[in-house]
């Protein structure tokens, strides 16, 4: 292939997914783009803007303002960094609330519309690495190549509580494990562009491999 590749990753939360393609853009002079990044973005404006009373957030309102909504992508010192209406709010979509709310934000229709074009522009020019959920399936479906990530919810879990307490976050690994089955349930059953794998997408089990190895696994099948 003369022309660079276009790839999609996607799979169950925290499998490495973001991390990985970003370590695989850089060896491959590709474009990273972490989708997530994209719903947690729009998750954040809802809390600050679209909370009734109970501190829940109203979808309604929401997609009522989704228009107001301006997200881009702007490259800090070399890594992608998520602008709302201007404002850099890379920390804060990593922050537990947000966490907490994106699943019910993401399965709205109305969202995921809003949000197709800006990913599949990205994607127009070639050269690019874009995980998430449903990129193999409804975002990009003629990328050159397709995996679909996995691995046991334990191994997932242990990770997961691993950098949530480097973070200096208080959490325990029950609540952890509960809260990726939650979002992997939402994700999975949702009525539109659930998560699963492509027909033809290559599936990567991590369980008993590292970092390292799951890239080596996925570079193999790149050309
Ligand atoms: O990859 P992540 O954990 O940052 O994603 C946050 C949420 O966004 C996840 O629970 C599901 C949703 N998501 C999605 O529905 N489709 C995508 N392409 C990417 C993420």
């Amino acid at each position: 292939m003369t022309t660079k590749p276009v790839i999609a990753i996607d799979g169950f939360s925290s499998t490495g997914k973001s991390s990985i393609s970003k370590l695989i853009a850089k060896k491959l002079g590709l474009i990273h783009m972490d989708t997530g990044a994209l719903y947690r973005g729009i998750t954040y404006f809802a809390l600050q803007n679209c909370t009734g009373d109970n501190g829940q957030i109203n979808i309604a309102q929401l997609i009522s303002r989704l228009p107001e909504i301006r997200l881009e992508f702007q490259d800090i010192d070399g890594e992608l960094q998520l602008f709302l209406n201007g404002v850099n709010i890379n920390k804060e979509i990593r922050f537990p609330q947000v966490s907490d709310n994106v699943s019910l934000v993401a399965k709205e229709a109305e969202v995921r519309n809003y949000l197709l074009q800006t990913q599949r522009d990205i994607a127009s020019k070639g050269g690019v690495i874009m995980d998430g959920r449903d990129i193999g399936t409804v975002v990009l479906p003629n990328a050159d190549y397709k995996f679909f990530m996995t691995a046991s919810q334990d191994e997932r879990a242990r990770r997961r509580f691993l950098e949530l307490q480097q973070a200096g976050e208080d959490t325990d690994i029950e609540t952890v494990k509960q809260n990726l089955i939650t979002r992997d349930t939402i994700d999975s059953e949702r009525a539109v562009s659930p998560l699963k794998q492509a027909d033809d997408a290559i599936l990567i089990d991590n369980t008993n491999i590292n970092r390292e190895q799951t890239i080596d696994l996925i570079l193999s099948y790149i050309k």
